[in-house]
């Protein structure tokens, strides 16, 4: 039997896996890391932080499951899109890594559309200026660190980074290149027309790969501190969302997955190239070479529930622990005690601005319609009921551009949860199933290895080979138009707001 390993490189923690040639888990590490936000709206984190998890997880799987290294044949990464890693000509870390989800550079994307131009940005990159993308944040530093800029000699992806630590080659992949904003989507390839008009040196860029290729192995180095085998392959891996596809099997026209993370994302495989001309929905390239997906992002899904977990429900957090489960089933018990609706409560998850379908970095959260009758089962309830309307306007997108799967997958930690399902499946009107394997994108990212080291001919193969589904959960007829009249309030609340939030950002 040959085994592969899996780094999934998240926001809250990274998590490795090890997977057998059948998919089945061996063993499994996750560590925690903080997030620092100096500024509202702003989001860094230290890419040495990724790395040092990254080796424990590797080193506790690899002990834990007894396995020997020599059959650990290859290794796939996926991560957190869109991180700007800068490093000096030592390859050292230049300064904290601004993320996805940070905000601060709306001025940066101004200067993008005015240089560029908005529709050749979008024919070239096939998505409009959006703050969370690499490009606006390098032209951050460029405006506000030029020594930082003047020393960069590498600009890395988080998974990228740790990538080159494990091996010491610069590469990445396309689907998670997509999310620079640097790529020629259609084609795959760096766009040297953009390079040219922002004045961006492309030997800063890494070398792209397809996301099975291999792109080097384990290095001595690498290898004494996790205890791989340098013979260790390191396949291309992709962005988190790249990677859920594949371990979920949507690697294939007509099927979708809705992801529940510190994010949230509604994803559809495609096999030829689709561009909302809108921009609120983003195309990149998939994991499966030569395709597309298409994919709304809600900015803080599972962090607006963690958001209210830390900051409002230290008892539940307290019982958790003395009755040895996790405080998000506790929650979710409280949350289910609340009808739909939340006894007429709403929230809008707009914590860190948002993007789908709103591309508004000043926007944020809310609660509408706070009475006295209120608990805390129906705030928590409200959270759950407004990341799924925030979710269900990136799956109406997706509609609107002719996209309408029949079924949805759901992964991530919100899809663990039953009653999210049911909500996702109320909300959306369609059958919401998940796979048996929960571990999403650091299995796909195993089944890319898989395919890299020759275990599989085919992404969609190995998919078969190694993913097996549930039963769908059916959406109750009876929920669904309850459901809809609370959805119809709530895509009302950002237009009625729209003007306010920019009031109070420019305060
Ligand atoms: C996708 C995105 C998030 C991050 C973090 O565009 O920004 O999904 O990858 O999970």
């Amino acid at each position: 039997m040959k085994y592969v390993l899996g780094i999934d490189l998240g926001t809250s923690g990274t998590k490795t896996v090890l997977f057998d040639q059948e998919g089945k888990a061996q063993a499994s590490c996750t560590v925690e890391y903080p997030m620092y936000q100096p500024h509202n709206g702003w989001a860094e984190q230290d890419p040495m932080d990724w790395y040092n998890a990254s080796v424990t997880t590797i080193r506790t799987v690899l002990e834990k499951s007894g396995v020997d290294k020599k059959d650990v044949v290859a290794l796939g990464i996926s991560g957190q899109m869109h991180g700007l890693v800068m490093l000096d000509e030592k390859g050292q870390v230049l300064r904290r890594s601004i993320i996805w989800c940070d905000q601060r550079t709306a001025k940066e994307c101004d200067e993008i559309h005015a240089k560029v131009g908005k529709a050749r940005l979008i024919e070239i990159t096939a998505n409009p200026a959006l703050t969370g993308f690499t490009l606006s944040k390098l032209l951050w530093v460029r405006n506000n660190e030029p020594e930082n800029y003047k020393k960069c000699a590498h600009i890395l992806l988080p998974k990228d980074f740790v990538r080159y630590m494990l091996t010491g080659d610069f590469a990445t992949e396309v689907s998670d290149a997509s999310g620079m904003q640097m790529l020629d989507v259609p084609n795959r390839c760096w766009s040297k027309e953009l390079l040219k008009t922002l004045d961006i040196d492309e030997s800063l860029l890494a070398k792209v790969y397809e996301s099975p290729e291999v792109t080097g192995h384990i290095s001595d180095e690498a290898a004494k501190l996790t205890g791989l085998s340098p013979e260790t392959l390191v396949v291309g891996g992709a962005g988190d969302n790249a990677a859920a596809a594949v371990g979920t099997g949507v690697v294939e026209d007509g099927k979708a997955f809705t992801t529940i993370g510190t994010s949230g994302v509604v994803f559809a495989h495609t096999d030829k190239l689709a561009i909302d001309p809108k921009g609120r929905v983003h195309t990149f390239c998939c994991a499966v070479p030569g395709a597309w997906h298409v994919m709304g992002v809600t900015q803080g899904a599972g962090l607006s529930l963690k958001w209210f977990r830390d900051t409002f429900c230290g008892p539940e957090k307290d019982a958790a622990v003395q009755l040895g489960v996790d405080p998000y089933d506790l929650l979710n018990k409280e949350a289910a005690l609340s009808p739909i609706g939340s006894n007429k409560l709403l929230y809008a998850p707009y914590l860190m601005g948002e993007r789908t379908p709103h591309l508004d970095a000043d926007c944020r959260g809310m609660f509408f319609g706070l009475s006295a009758m209120h608990t805390r089962r129906d705030l928590l309830r409200a959270v759950m009921e407004g990341v799924t309307f925030s979710l269900a306007d990136c799956l109406g997108v997706l509609h609107e551009m002719g996209v309408e799967p029949a079924e949805m997958l759901a992964c991530g930690g919100g899809g663990r949860s039953p009653l999210w399902r049911q909500m996702l499946a109320d909300v959306f009107g369609c059958p919401v199933a998940t796979t048996v394997n929960t571990e999403g994108p650091a299995l796909g990212v195993a089944i890319l290895a898989g395919v890299g080291a020759g275990l599989y001919k085919s992404v969609p193969e190995a998919c078969r080979a190694m993913i097996r589904q549930n039963p769908a959960q059916q959406p109750i007829a009876e929920n669904v138009p309850v459901y809809a009249k609370f959805y119809e309030v709530y895509k009302g609340l950002y237009p009625a707001n729209r003007e306010m939030f920019k009031a109070l950002a420019a305060l």
